[in-house]
């Protein structure tokens, strides 16, 4: 069975009062409409076609290239029948089975994508809707069926007699369609009273061709969450969090409060790891096992080994080995290498720079553009002085030294291995290994000089 999806987003979105096309906006950390497409591709699509309209260019360009996707521009939009229709050029004879997808539905699960195929192939009908049976159905086609069950139509809100209107079997708009029936017929669908054409129709057809119309009835209306405003976008997001939570808590991830902890879809955590409250990880962190991270974290593109501690901190595009601890309150920037064992406590700063192995900065320090050996100890308040208003310049620190607290290094400038600079030293020059360094500027103390 060749599979192939077609994802309807050439809608405006004009509710949601943005320059950013609906489909853009992010839930859980990435565009709503790229969870549709990896959905899709759980259910093994083998094709997708994405129908656009409003910004083309912008969505075409915000999702990239990828070979199972192909892109076709719905220029004027006529309907959600007439959007499916140009989609036919490139999928007609391509497939056996045609699954039609909203691009503003975040919350689908494979698994309800998955069943309605499976009704679909079950049941032998030429087309198969999603339906959800609701008390509250505004604005959603309700579903027709005659006195022995069968479904005969899909009737939309503005269309609908009193009597219709008070049918709670609601379309949601996800359909499942014998493609070659589909790309058949789609040319015969009659024009709206509101000039538009309706994919719904498609159902009356196959009732009057004989060849069925069936229905896939799901329970979770949560699932079908199509987003038009910022306020379901809200309530997508919170789902969204929590099911990934609930993932990350299976895997044998200790979560203590998931209503106040956020995750993004691409990150990954290690087992045993504790994830306390206020945390919010991005992008495409890592975090290995038995880390400890929060309460009040930021991560964002960090890499992490296992047995990390983060606490009250904020991390960006760094990588830190085994059993870094960082925090409370401190900063590490683009480019921040910590080695295993490293300790970054309070109030400490680094940016671009690589630390070794079991280096040590406990308190109100900067670091940028900066080589730090391992065993090395910052002692509180040293600054790289890397910047000069023009340039950055970078500053080396040898194995096993000790920086004195206070200490400006004054870059371009490198202090050798064991080398020692005394409280308040401002070192403008390099300084040899082993040797001690103290004053303003820093000058190399004599051996026995006291
Ligand atoms: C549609 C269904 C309705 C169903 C509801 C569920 C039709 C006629 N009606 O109504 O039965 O209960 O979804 O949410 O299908 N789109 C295009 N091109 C167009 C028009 C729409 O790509 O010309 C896209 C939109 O971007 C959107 C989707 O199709 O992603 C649905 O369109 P929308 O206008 O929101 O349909 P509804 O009125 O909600
Ligand atoms: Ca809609």
């Amino acid at each position: 069975m060749r599979l192939a999806v077609v994802v309807l987003a050439a809608g405006q979105g004009l509710r949601m009062k943005s320059q950013l096309p609906k489909v853009l906006f992010p839930v859980a950390g990435q565009p709503m409409i790229a969870h549709v497409l990896d959905t899709a591709r759980q259910v093994g699509a083998d094709q997708q076609v994405i129908v656009l309209g409003h910004q083309a260019d912008a969505v075409r360009a915000a999702l990239g290239q990828a070979e199972d996707v192909s892109f076709v521009v719905q220029q004027p939009q006529l309907g959600t029948g007439h959007a499916v229709r140009q989609a036919r050029p490139i999928l007609q004879g391509q497939s056996d089975t045609v699954l039609v997808v909203y691009g503003d539905m975040p919350l689908l699960t494979a698994g309800t994508l998955r069943r309605l195929v499976e009704c679909h192939h079950e049941g032998g009908a030429a087309v198969t809707l999603l339906t959800v049976t609701s008390d509250d159905p505004q604005g959603f086609g309700r579903i027709v069926r005659d006195d022995a069950g069968h479904v005969q139509a899909i009737v939309e809100e503005s269309a609908a007699t009193q009597a219709q209107l008070g049918i709670t079997e609601l379309n949601c708009g996800i359909c499942c369609f014998r493609a070659s029936w589909l790309w058949d017929r789609l040319s015969n669908l009659p024009l709206s009273p509101k000039g538009e054409y309706y994919l719904t129709d498609m159902v009356e057809l196959a009732v009057a061709d004989g060849v069925g119309a069936d229905a896939c009835p799901i329970t979770n209306r949560q699932e079908v969450l199509g987003i038009n405003t910022r306020v379901h976008l809200a309530q997508a997001e919170t789902v969204a969090r929590r099911r990934i939570c609930e993932r990350h808590m299976l895997n044998g991830v200790t979560i203590l409060d998931p209503g106040v902890t956020i995750i993004d879809v691409g990150v990954q955590i290690g087992a045993e790891t504790i994830i306390y409250p206020w945390t919010v990880l991005e992008g495409r962190t890592r975090i290995g096992e038995g880390c400890r991270i929060g309460p009040g974290a930021r991560l964002v593109d960090a890499a992490l080994g296992d047995g990390c501690i983060v606490q009250y901190s904020v991390l960006e595009s760094c990588i830190l080995e085994d059993g870094v601890d960082v925090g409370p309150f401190s900063h590490l920037r683009s480019g921040a290498y910590l080695e295993s064992g490293v300790h970054i406590g309070n109030f400490g700063e680094v940016k671009h720079s690589h630390l070794g192995r079991g280096t040590k900065m406990g308190h109100f320090s900067y670091l940028g553009d900066a080589e730090i050996g391992p065993g090395v100890n910052i002692g509180a308040g040293t600054i790289t002085c890397n910047y000069d208003g023009q340039h950055k310049h970078a500053t080396v620190v040898g194995a096993g030294a000790f920086i004195g607290s206070d200490t400006m290094l004054v870059a371009p400038v490198r202090v050798g291995q064991g080398a020692k600079t005394g409280a308040g030293a401002v070192v403008t020059h390099d300084v040899p290994d082993g040797a001690v360094v103290v004053g303003v500027p820093a000058r190399v103390k004599p051996p026995n000089d006291d």
